[in-house]
């Protein structure tokens, strides 16, 4: 069977309910080959050697093709960064413009009401939360997620008072930790951080853990942590469960309420294509919002921010978690693609990125063996995310000599490539344009000049 005729086959699996398309991922997850490459086509792919003719007729047949034509992408480039910094929504300048000239410049102080910029956390958070199964008044879109980590831990911690430990995982994403060390310090009295292996988090947890706080999607290996099972391990020991999302939302389905998950943060510039510096969310589950009390009491998260009073009172649901006046012209460029990543199914766009995963990697391992790549990313049981990583001892000029030639992805300290793979606009055969770039990178030796090795402050 042709690769073609296999992508048709997955087709009309898209035409089925998001339900079912679901549960066929999680299944596929499950028996640890993931989407495309499950069962004897995952042999196939392997087997077989896609050429670029194979990728053009998957572009043709892909359902969710249409969606590219949505983003400004720029002519020549192969943008495999959508994880660090999603591209503009053509919609996104047109809103902004929109928001400067008609509402701040026209209504001006009066669009606090009139185009109730006042509620844009609200709603922007509760569209977000659609995306990450959370109810409704759940999530925020506010701050960043390193200040939304802030908000979520103390919170957590506040809720189990008699309890002395952040537990995570070694290898998290240094915001997560850093914040969490921040924290301890600043609240003394015998509070720590304790990080154990990934695998171990579930059976480190304790009578001491207050929260369990990992990253659902690892963010250089595309780990995906068994959220429900986590958190069922976390509440069976008494402790709560923050999950970083930054990987996740937007890039596959996941279902908060479902996992009884308790808080959970997450970019907006990411996979939302929100815009670079975009506004982050914070979830916080229906059952905790009475009783959580922020530490970052702002007055715009007062139960009543203009009776002005001198004396805290918490808003009594998610609002209490905003701090401050949030930036209405980042919370309009979010909306656009918090709404455009609406219009598409979630499981359907995570079917297709395993799918170019697949390809990706069966390129990779015929096109480019033997030049020292060996794949970071887990392809195996417990799922994986949007992206993948390949270590080389020579990632950085690689990764620099590969942006030179129009295909983006980025440089993961020490020594890992990685590539984003967003199937809102990817197409299959810029995943062969890329590793064909990348072959002709290696056999050149084109890496191997000064200028390559030069190391801006952001990699
Ligand atoms: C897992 C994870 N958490 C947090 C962040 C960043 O947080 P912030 O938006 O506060 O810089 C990133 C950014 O790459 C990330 O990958």
């Amino acid at each position: 069977m042709q690769l073609r005729e296999l992508h048709r086959a997955r087709n009309q699996c898209l035409n089925l309910g998001a339900v079912e398309i679901r549960k066929r991922v999680q299944r596929d997850i499950a028996r640890g080959l993931a989407g495309f490459a499950a069962g004897k086509n995952g042999a196939i792919v392997r087997a077989m050697s896609p050429t670029r003719a194979d990728c053009e007729a998957l572009d043709r047949e892909d359902a969710l093709a249409h969606f590219r034509d949505r983003f400004a992408l720029p002519e020549g480039v192969v943008y495999l960064d959508g994880n660090s910094l999603g591209p503009l929504p053509k919609a996104a300048p047109v809103r902004v413009a929109e928001v400067v000239q008609d509402e701040w410049g026209h209504d001006l102080i009066r669009s606090w009401n009139t185009h109730d910029w006042i509620g844009m956390s609200a709603r922007v958070g509760d569209k977000i939360g659609r995306l990450i199964g959370a109810g409704p008044d759940e999530t925020i879109a506010a701050d960043s997620t390193s200040i939304n980590l802030y908000k979520a831990l103390s919170a957590a911690l506040a809720l189990r008072p008699e309890r002395r430990t952040i537990l995570s995982e070694r290898g998290n994403f240094p915001t997560d930790l850093y914040m969490a060390q921040g924290l301890v310090a600043q609240l003394g009295n015998g509070y720590r951080l304790a990080l154990v292996a990934p695998d171990a988090v579930a059976n480190a947890i304790d009578c001491d853990t207050a929260a369990v706080l990992l990253t659902h999607v690892h963010y250089v290996t595309g780990r995906v942590h068994d959220m429900a099972a986590v958190t069922a391990a976390a509440h069976a020991k008494g402790a709560l469960t923050i999950w970083d999302l930054c990987h996740t939302a937007g890039a596959m389905p996941v279902d908060l309420n479902a996992a009884r998950a308790d808080f959970a943060v997450g970019c907006g510039y990411k996979w939302l294509n929100g815009g670079p510096g975009a506004p982050a969310f914070l979830y916080v589950a229906k059952r905790h919002q009475g009783a959580a009390r922020p530490a970052l009491s702002g007055w715009l998260g007062h139960a009543d921010p203009f009776a002005f009073a001198q004396d805290y009172a918490p808003a009594p649901g998610i609002g209490r978690f905003v701090v401050g006046t949030p930036p209405i012209l980042s919370l309009a460029a979010l909306e656009v693609g918090v709404d455009l990543m609406l219009e598409a199914s979630l499981p359907a766009l995570y079917d297709k990125a395993m799918r170019q995963f697949d390809l990706f990697r069966s390129l990779m391992d015929k096109r480019l063996a033997g030049r020292g790549f060996a794949l970071v990313s887990v392809a195996g049981p417990g799922g994986r995310g949007s992206e993948i990583g390949y270590a080389h001892e020579e990632g950085w000029p690689i990764m620099r000599a590969l942006i030179a030639r129009g295909i983006i992805g980025d440089f993961r300290a020490p020594n890992v490539l990685r590539f984003g793979i967003a199937p809102l606009y990817q197409r299959y055969t810029e995943i062969w344009d890329a590793v064909e770039g990348l072959r002709a990178i290696m056999d050149e030796r084109l890496w191997d000049r000064a200028e390559y090795r030069a190391r801006p402050i952001v990699t």
